[in-house]
């Protein structure tokens, strides 16, 4: 059958509903590129080993380059008849070629160790792609940091009044784990810089084809060790949606805070209007919607991720026509997170947070209550009794409507003796943020050297 990659021992050609489900082209023709770098390489190897003379190799690549033209240009495209990418181009390689030279192309290799390697490249791209753009989100949030590098706001727990803390501390505890992430996509492209090409269908070449240099050729720092591992796993696959999905998680946290900080309520942030979004009907409303699109589209990528975890699980040696059921869930990710994080990374840098109410709120909800307590204990009560006293000083100034440097001496005096008139001095949120100066705290020169720390980190990646 013209065009197949397949038919010799079928009487009859693949019926229409077979074809239906079969064909893979309306997702892996973004593959068709990296199929072509491989088919150069690989006539590179067949030159090496002596089944291309040097002419054939010249008359091959030049039909590649043909082929790469017409696939750019959008002259040579996919039929409906045409399974894959893989078979879509041969059967145009075969064209431009001629039959006689383009049927030498698929010696010694098989679309099962093409595809893994395929894949790899895709990833190995979009993870650079990704990484850039996680950095320009950590970079808007750093540079909100670095502008506000003492404003105070109320630190939660339980989304409850805690302690005060720094502003800049808390963006920064939203770009660590995005940091972690970075690093973690650097460490999935060790495992991803190993080419399965040369593996075949399952159990390597005869042909004396040296896998190394197709390796070479593509970009990758070595082969894979076992022809059946290497078209049979797809955990480089799983652990690239796993590091994706991860980021997404990441994003959505600071997404949810930033919904919440813009609500009347709480009102601690208002948006750019470039970065926000209007309502059909009520005039009056600017919806964070980048920021809920954050937070839904990491729903999505979860379940990209346990989808693919799913189509793996219970998969017999070697290649099953499951594995093309691999693509999709990655691709996918790869699109979300490429138009999000531009959009974050903007909202994020235009943020104007309302530094006046996150101060005038931080001491509130009696959140200098721990300070009370350790300073309690830097005179020499023991923590027990300290947090007791402190307590039944909340539940006073409670009972009385005060806040907690309002009592008179008096009253201090009345619910310990050990609260002395002097207890006022660590009662200012500046002065319990300045206090908390161990290593990774919130004082303003930790966070100032932390700030230092994450962008050496990042420097470094
Ligand atoms: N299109 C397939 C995939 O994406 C590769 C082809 C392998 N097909 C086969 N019948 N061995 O995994």
């Amino acid at each position: 059958r013209a065009g197949a990659l397949w038919g010799g021992r079928f009487a009859s050609g693949p019926s229409p509903e077979l074809q239906a489900l079969s064909k893979s082209t309306q997702f892996d023709w973004q593959l068709a590129p990296y199929d072509i770098a491989g088919s150069r390489a690989h006539a590179a190897a067949l030159n090496a080993a002596g089944y291309l003379t040097a002419a054939e190799l010249k008359g091959m690549l030049d039909a590649l380059d043909a082929l790469e033209r017409g696939v750019a240009d959008g002259t040579l495209t996919a039929a409906d008849s045409d399974e894959d990418v893989h078979s879509a181009l041969e059967r145009h390689l075969m064209a431009i070629a001629g039959p006689e030279l383009g049927g030498k192309l698929r010696a010694g290799r098989s679309r099962n160790d093409q595809i893994a390697t395929l894949v790899r490249l895709y990833l190995r791209d979009h993870a650079g792609v990704i990484a850039r753009l996680v950095v320009d989100v950590i970079d808007a949030i750093v540079a909100q940091a670095n502008a506000h590098p003492t404003e105070i706001m109320p630190g939660r727990t339980h989304l409850q009044h805690a302690q005060p803390v720094l502003l800049a501390h808390h963006l920064l505890a939203h770009a660590w784990p995005l940091v972690r992430d970075l690093e973690r996509l650097r460490d999935w492209g060790v495992r991803a810089a190993a080419s399965p090409y040369g593996a075949g269908a399952l159990a390597g070449s005869s042909l004396g084809l040296d896998p190394a240099l197709v390796a070479r050729e593509l970009g990758f720092d070595r082969t894979t060790e076992n022809s059946i591992d290497a078209t049979a796993s797809r955990d480089v696959v799983a652990e690239f949606a796993f590091a994706t999905a991860m980021i997404g998680i990441d994003v959505s946290r600071l997404a949810e805070e930033i919904i919440v900080w813009n609500t009347r309520e709480f009102g601690f942030v208002t948006l750019h209007d470039g970065f926000s979004t209007g309502s059909s009907i009520m005039p009056q409303k600017k919806n964070p919607d980048i920021a809920e699109l954050a937070r839904g589209k990491s729903g999505r990528l979860i379940g990209n991720l346990t989808g693919l975890l799913a189509t793996l699980k219970g998969l017999p040696l070697a290649y099953n026509r499951d594995l093309q059921e691999d693509k999709e869930p990655v691709f996918d990710t790869v699109t979300q997170l490429e138009v999000l994080l531009p959009a974050f990374a903007g909202m994020v840098a235009t943020l104007r947070f309302d530094v006046d109410r996150m101060a005038e709120l931080a001491p509130q909800g009696f959140s200098l209550a721990t300070d009370v307590a350790e300073w309690l204990v830097k005179q020499g009560v023991p923590f027990r009794d300290a947090h007791e006293i402190s307590g039944s000083l909340v539940r006073f100034c409670e009972e009385n409507g005060l806040d907690l440097d309002q009592p008179t001496d008096e009253q201090y005096a009345a619910v310990s003796p050990h609260l002395t008139p002097e207890i006022r001095s660590v009662l200012t949120v500046q002065g319990s943020v300045a206090s908390r100066n161990g290593v990774g705290g919130t004082a303003p020169d930790r966070v100032a050297e932390q700030l230092a720390q994450l962008t050496e980190r990042v420097r470094h990646l």
